[in-house]
């Protein structure tokens, strides 16, 4: 492989959505931002500097980062956050991933705006497993806030209340003729042309929502989740998690030229709906098609609650499982965690008004009751360095505190307390969690993301996981594999990976607010014993807190 190198001017910009004027963090004055293209095999390095009064990191999100978790990125935990004027360059290289991943800024709210491609090719002179299509499109699907995001997280974490919800969610950073739009060049244009095949690398970079997304009178293939090749399966409607991205082959067709079609893409959310419901369309026009889309028809999407769909259709990805790519899932496991994934409640602070679920109350999101609090300083570098005393402890729990059960008599399992708290595993440890949806308060799925790994889904499953009977149907032969996994509300779903990467490991929500109030934890995988399975020392130019 080569070495590709770019560089990451972080910089402000006025940008014009919904007729509204905001000034946003952009890399190199782009939203949504540049795309990173390499091939397997390749390294890559990105020279990040930070010109806005804001501190910056960015993360390579599902890019594996094999004895490289200097350059993860996610803030307070593989590193200190780039202060306003520095420099940091992240190195790593890509190896056994090809597809599409993304690339996101990774403290507070900041990657409303802060996000872009990333794209893997297979090796040179290495074909996909499909037809070589005729374009490949990235389209990144996205939301769109009038208002400023931060002062929407910090509002949310200091009363406790639910945050605003966007204003509009985009296709590439636009929002489409659904909305109120000021200007035609706010909707999304996607030029074909007939009886071909376009690669759409859909990326879910939005903050807060799963989406379903849909082109009117054509069906597409799925090929790749997350950056590793799927067996190919038809559908006219995708959802994709915030942290997920899909590729798809779109067939155009021969007997419809110059005519155009929308594109669209709204929420699943499990609750009782009273989230943003709104939808973002795009145009699909073949040659000279009608650019104005007044007239075309919205594609059917399922209704906001359509669970049953959501089940059915991650249920449909499976790993190619073949000689050429091979599914490494652990067959027997070493490790067993079982996580509740939910919200809970916390007391509000004396002298202050809270807006939680009630007005003595703050929301708050855990892992087995455990609201994980980000330390001040980096998490990797006080482990590298062997001082974790005071900034995280090793006894996250392996089962929830309190015993959780779906179906039958609630307990009260909304229950939080606070802690940096962190499991460690030693290398090559093969490892599986269980994650229960608890959807005790709020009931939503929560789309699971794991760094510097990918891990197998073996199984899921509605109502209480049952370790006597879900075991025994788990799909060890061709399970999809991928970085990020929708926890279905009231459901669960059991992960395996093995622990072959040393360094501290993010797992979280991938919808913000959730990450904002706690829901995350850490796994710390020590070294093993040959050089090249140890977590190299820092790069000099980490940044400092
Ligand atoms: Cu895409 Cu920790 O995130």
């Amino acid at each position: 492989g080569i070495t590709r190198h770019y560089k990451f001017n972080i910089r402000l910009k006025n940008v014009t959505r919904l007729c509204n004027t905001k000034t946003i963090l952009t890399v190199n004055g782009k939203f949504p931002g540049p795309r990173i293209i390499a091939r397997e095999g390749d390294r890559v390095e990105v020279k990040v500097v930070n010109l806005v009064p804001n501190n910056v990191s960015l993360h390579w999100h599902g890019v594996r980062q094999l004895q490289s978790g200097w350059a993860d990125g996610p803030a307070y935990i593989t590193q200190c956050p780039i202060q306003t004027g520095q420099t940091y360059v992240y190195k790593f290289n890509i190896t056994g991933q090809r597809g599409t991943l993304f690339w996101h800024a990774h403290i507070s709210w900041l990657r409303a705006t802060l996000y872009g491609p990333i794209i893997i090719l297979p090796k040179r002179k290495v074909p996909y497993p499909f037809a070589k299509p005729y374009k490949e499109v990235p389209i990144l699907l996205g939301e769109w806030f009038n208002a400023d995001t931060e002062a929407i997280i910090n509002q949310s974490l200091t009363t406790g209340a639910g945050p605003n919800v966007s204003d509009a969610y985009t296709l590439n950073g636009l929002p489409g003729p659904l909305y109120n739009i000021c200007s035609p060049n706010e909707t999304f244009n996607l030029k074909v042309k007939p009886g071909k095949t376009y690669l759409l690398r859909l990326i879910n970079a939005a903050l807060n929502d799963e989406l379903f997304f849909r082109i009117s009178n054509h069906s597409l293939t799925v090929v790749e989740a997350d950056a590793i090749y799927v067996k190919p399966f038809q559908t006219e409607t995708l959802l994709i998690a915030p942290g997920q991205t899909t590729n798809v082959l779109l067939k155009t067709n021969l007997n419809t030229p110059n005519s155009s079609f929308l594109m669209a893409a709204r929420p699943y959310f499990t609750g009782r709906g009273t989230f943003d419901n709104s939808t973002v369309a795009g145009i699909l026009q073949y040659d000279n098609g009608n650019p104005s889309p007044k007239t075309l028809p919205v594609p059917i999407l399922p209704p906001i609650n359509a669970t049953s769909f959501v089940a059915n259709f991650s249920s449909k990805f499976r790993s190619l499982a073949n000689s050429q790519f091979p599914a490494n899932v652990p067959q027997t496991v070493q490790k067993q965690f079982f996580f509740t994934v939910g919200l809970g409640t916390q007391p509000c602070p004396k002298n202050q008004t809270c807006q939680g679920p009630t007005n003595t109350t703050k929301f708050a999101a855990t892992m087995n009751n455990v609201s994980f609090i980000l330390p001040t300083t980096a998490l990797l570098q006080s482990y590298f360095s062997r001082r974790p005393n005071g900034v995280f402890t090793t006894n996250f729990p392996t089962t929830p505190f309190i015993k959780f059960n779906y179906t039958g008599t609630p307990p009260n399992n909304t229950m939080v307390m606070n802690g940096t708290k962190a499991v460690v595993l030693n290398f090559n440890t093969t490892v599986e969690v269980v994650l229960q949806g608890t959807s005790i308060l709020g009931a939503e799925s929560h789309p699971l993301h794991l760094h510097g790994y990918n891990f197998f889904v073996v199984g899921q499953g509605s109502g209480n996981f049952d370790p006597n009977k879900d075991p025994a149907k788990y799909n060890l032969v061709d399970p999809v594999e991928r970085n990020t996994v929708g926890v279905p509300s009231g459901g669960w779903v059991a992960i395996r990976f093995q622990a072959d990467n040393p360094g501290v490991w993010f797992m979280h929500c991938h919808f913000e607010v959730h990450l904002s109030w706690g829901l995350k934890m850490v796994w710390v995988v020590l070294d093993g014993k040959l050089p090249n399975q140890k977590l190299p020392p820092p790069p000099s130019d980490l940044p400092t807190c």
